[in-house]
């Protein structure tokens, strides 16, 4: 069976693709901050190992990429994120926070990717996703603030479309998805739809991915995101 690398498995979206693709008989690596305390991810059903992960830590991504070594990984996703500060305006920004979310947003997505590409490359379907949002299109924001998460996660796109670029020669597929508004610690009770819902939809998208979309920025649905 295949076999998926998911970072922030946890809780929120982690953790249903860690239910969905286990149910569906994949191999789950799954990783978190802090596994022992992960309860919900330890009642998961199926072949699924909670790995220790903070993405943000060099020495945990390379410990990670070194035990999974010659383990082949159909498809990583770089689902681990924060949000940050909430209601911060022009002249009341936390450039130190700014600076963490920037970090976990978007640099640890390409570190983590980095880390692992050799083994998504010996993969059979050669996919990295990466969890981005609508909130960081630029085309798409007519509203005002939110300069952190939004910043955040156009640099992400960004570096992901780079990142297409850099694995063309392997193989391998680079896709930046946006989950919906969804239901989850980071959504809030007012979003728009429950985790299973979007996790369904991504993981529909993921397997009808082909490399010609590599560099795309897609909704759950499937439809494109104008950067
Ligand atoms: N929910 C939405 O409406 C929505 C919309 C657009 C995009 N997204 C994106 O979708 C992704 C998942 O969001 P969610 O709604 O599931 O959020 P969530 O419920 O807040 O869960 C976030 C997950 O990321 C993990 N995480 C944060 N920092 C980490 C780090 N440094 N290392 C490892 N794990 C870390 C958290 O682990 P801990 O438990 O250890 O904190 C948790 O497992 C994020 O990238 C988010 O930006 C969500």
């Amino acid at each position: 069976m295949p076999s998926v690398l998911i970072t922030g498995a946890n809780r929120g979206l982690g953790l249903e693709f860690t239910r969905q693709y286990a149910a569906d008989g994949w191999r789950v690596f799954a990783a978190c901050r802090d596994p022992a305390g992960a309860k919900d991810l330890a009642a998961v059903e199926g072949d699924v190992a909670a790995e220790t992960l903070d993405v943000d830590d060099g020495s945990q991504v390379a410990a990670l990429a070194d035990k999974l070594s010659g383990q082949p990984i159909d498809v990583l996703i770089n689902n681990a994120g924060i949000y940050g500060p909430k209601g911060l305006t022009r002249d009341t920004i936390d450039f130190d926070a700014w600076g963490q979310v920037f970090r976990t947003n978007a640099m640890s997505p390409l570190a983590v990717s980095a880390a692992f590409a050799a083994s998504v490359a010996q993969g059979g379907q050669k996919k990295i996703i990466t969890l981005s949002s609508i909130m960081g299109s630029i085309a798409e924001n007519d509203s005002s603030g939110d300069f952190i998460y939004r910043s955040s996660k156009a640099a992400v796109n960004a570096v992901m479309k780079s990142l297409a670029g850099d694995l063309k020669s392997e193989g391998i597929t680079v896709v930046v998805l946006h989950p919906g508004w969804v239901r989850t610690d980071m959504g809030g009770p007012e979003g728009a739809i429950e985790a299973p819902e979007s996790v369904t939809g991504m993981r529909a998208v993921i397997a009808g991915l082909k490399q010609s979309d590599s560099g795309r920025f897609l909704n759950y649905d499937g439809t494109e995101i104008p950067w």
